[in-house]
């Protein structure tokens, strides 16, 4: 694991869109992971500036979101594939064929979760945040984790804190489709991105604290290579030494 925090947001960002220009310059057809919320979107901002100056281009490659809410349709303005459309497909090039995310509004969710693992392939870098319950993706916390692709229903807290999304929080949708835990360990690689106090505790317990169902994030420690991007805030309960410098390890 390396842990690195930074002191501005841009440099987080830029130290994160590194990662995913590093893989493409190896990997043109390299297959993304992707995630929707804040902790991303600075990062998904600084990969289009690369795009728009002909640093990389995203035409060879394929992504696959983590999670849809189940009742949103593409075209709602708070459903994640137009959150991902509007910061990021939108402004790239990627073609709409090659970006997978589940369906919302599948006829029949079993099948639909069916259909999204067996399109998954093998990712080569999942960019991954972690809500304030310890959730990545929409893997709650819980007496049991499922490994691969399935329909969770949303705990109070992750709707909550969704609802700034929403007009109010009883049209955050309860339920969802979302990657499993061993879809999300499977990824070549993880850049598991948080920023802010409120995110200090849960990314403390995630990556130190036992490994629990109660903390999906702490399932992340079991990962070979991962790579954690941290703001001040929330690197403020690691020591000091288990922080690298970025300048000598990225
Ligand atoms: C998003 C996702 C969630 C978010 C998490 C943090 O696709 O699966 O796990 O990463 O809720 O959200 P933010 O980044 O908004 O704090």
């Amino acid at each position: 694991m390396h842990i690195f925090s930074f002191s501005s947001e841009e440099e987080l960002n830029k130290a994160g869109a590194k990662v995913v220009i590093d893989l493409l310059m190896k990997k043109p057809s390299a297959i993304l992971g992707l995630a929707t919320g804040q902790s991303p979107v600075g990062i998904y901002k600084q990969l289009v500036k690369a795009y728009k100056k002909g640093i990389i281009s995203f035409q060879l490659i394929k992504t696959f979101n983590l999670d849809e809410y189940i009742g949103l349709n593409k075209e709602h303005p708070q459903s994640f594939y137009m959150f991902m459309k509007q910061r990021f497909f939108d402004h790239v090039n990627i073609p709409s064929e090659r970006s997978y995310i589940p369906d919302g509004i599948a006829p029949d969710f079993n099948e639909e979760c069916i259909r999204y693992d067996r399109l998954l392939n093998k990712i080569d870098l999942q960019i991954l945040g972690i809500g304030h319950n310890g959730h990545i993706g929409f893997n709650e916390p819980g007496n049991y984790l499922s490994s691969r692709t399935h329909v969770v229903e949303l705990t109070e807290e992750t709707r909550i804190a969704n609802s700034k999304y929403f007009s109010s929080l009883n049209k955050v949708p309860t339920h969802a489709i979302t990657m499993g835990i061993g879809n999300i360990l499977k990824a070549q690689k993880i850049v598991f991105v948080a920023r802010g106090k409120e995110k200090a505790e849960i990314v403390f317990q995630s990556l130190f604290g036992p490994i629990t169902t109660e903390c999906p994030g702490s399932f992340l420690q079991l990962h070979p290579n991962l790579v954690v991007l941290l703001d001040k805030e929330a690197a403020s309960y690691i020591d000091e030494g288990k922080i690298q410098n970025i300048e000598t390890a990225l």
